[in-house]
């Protein structure tokens, strides 16, 4: 199959939102620009159209989509608001979209299961991107859409990044440009808050509970102001975001993550590739190594927001090099840097292929 991609400009985007429309109208899959990743998409009502999002990216089917809505006001055409979050959910959805944060709801039962994995709730979003929220308002339906690369692999930040994942294998790529937040969105689902306990002493009230399935752009501080925070633990087998399945997000190349620049030690005649947070030679990468070649995050002093932007872009440049190894540094555990920090050591836990 030939793949055309049709450029969105930002004085006209319509014409090719229009064209996109059109092919999912007809059942079929585009390839769309998000401000986080370019994602992979279908129709979320035509349940055949979706399938093919799974043929297509070689998509085990436990893993679910994410629905983009063309505006909050459509949250409940394929969720249900529970009550006791009603607010939260909100105060959420009013603070963060459109934007990329995706939030867990019970499913509406006109969503295929297939777009859920057979799962009871529903991941949904607002992207801020505006080609993907005219596709789904030029459509008439919410868009299902998860990342547009092969399963497993590096999600792409920009419409040649699609082409390489997914060319020949889908008719369409919408190319807006270079993707804002170049991380995928933060996935929460919400609880009530618990209940006072009985003879609690002071007078501040229970939090709503805002469970991270997946950290993202949104961060943790930024969620605090909403609820209480956790971070979601592994309570079975199945991941709860099959995101955050252990090995992912993975470079052909294997990927290795050290804590101390010290840890690295080098195999004789093998070509190492440096991932350098700011490029500083303080940091102690540098310098440990005759690398083959070196990519910096964010050269200068280091901003995470610029290195998350540049995160999987230079992941790709890395893995189509031709090394044997790329060494990753570390950044921050904060805000951003705790999303950065979660794709490096799923990379790293990858069984390599
Ligand atoms: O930024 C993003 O979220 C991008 C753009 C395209 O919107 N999409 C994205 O989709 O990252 P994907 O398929 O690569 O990741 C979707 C993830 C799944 O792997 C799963 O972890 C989580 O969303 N997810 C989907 N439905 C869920 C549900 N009902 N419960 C828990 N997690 C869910
Ligand atoms: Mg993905």
């Amino acid at each position: 199959m030939e793949t055309r991609v049709v450029k969105a400009d930002l004085e006209d985007w319509r014409t090719a939102a229009g064209e996109a429309a059109g092919v999912l109208r007809d059942g079929g899959v585009v390839a769309l620009p998000t401000e986080t990743v370019y994602g992979l998409a279908a129709d979320v009502f035509n349940a055949e159209a979706v399938a093919k999002v799974f043929e297509v990216k070689e998509r085990p089917d436990f893993d679910p989509l994410i629905v983009h809505l063309a505006k909050a006001g459509d949250l409940t055409r394929v969720a249900a608001v529970p009550e006791d979050v009603a607010e939260v959910v909100k105060k959420l959805t009013g603070a963060f979209w459109p934007g990329p944060l995706t939030l867990v709801l019970p499913k509406n039962p006109e969503v295929p299961d297939l777009v859920t994995s057979g799962l009871p709730t529903v991941a949904v979003r607002v992207s801020k991107h505006e080609v993907m929220r005219g596709v789904a308002k030029e459509l008439g339906n919410p868009i299902a859409a998860p990342s547009a690369n092969l399963f497993g692999r590096i999600s792409p930040t920009s419409a040649s990044a699609v082409m390489s994942e997914l060319g020949g294998r889908i008719p369409l790529v919408v190319d807006g440009g270079a993707c804002a937040n170049g991380l995928e969105s933060t996935i929460v689902a919400v609880e009530p808050a618990p209940p006072r306990a009985a003879g609690a002493k002071g007078s501040a009230e229970p939090k709503p509970i805002i469970r991270i399935l997946r950290p993202g752009p949104v961060t943790r501080e930024e969620l605090r102001k909403f609820g209480k925070v956790i971070k979601a633990g592994r309570v079975t087998d199945k991941p709860e975001a099959p995101g955050g399945l252990e090995s992912h997000y993975a470079p052909r190349t294997p990927l290795l993550l050290f804590e101390k620049p010290e840890d690295f030690v080098p195999e004789e005649g093998k070509r190492y590739g440096l991932l350098s947070y700011r490029g500083d030679e303080k940091d102690g990468y540098l310098g440990r190594h005759d690398w083959a070649r070196v990519e910096v995050m964010s050269p200068g002093s280091g901003k995470i927001a610029e290195a998350a932007v540049r995160f999987f872009f230079l992941l790709r440049q890395l893995d189509e090099s031709g090394l044997d190894a790329i060494v990753a540094e570390p950044v921050s555990d904060r805000a951003l840097g705790a999303a950065v920090m979660d794709r490096l050591r799923r990379a790293a836990a990858r069984p390599h292929r």
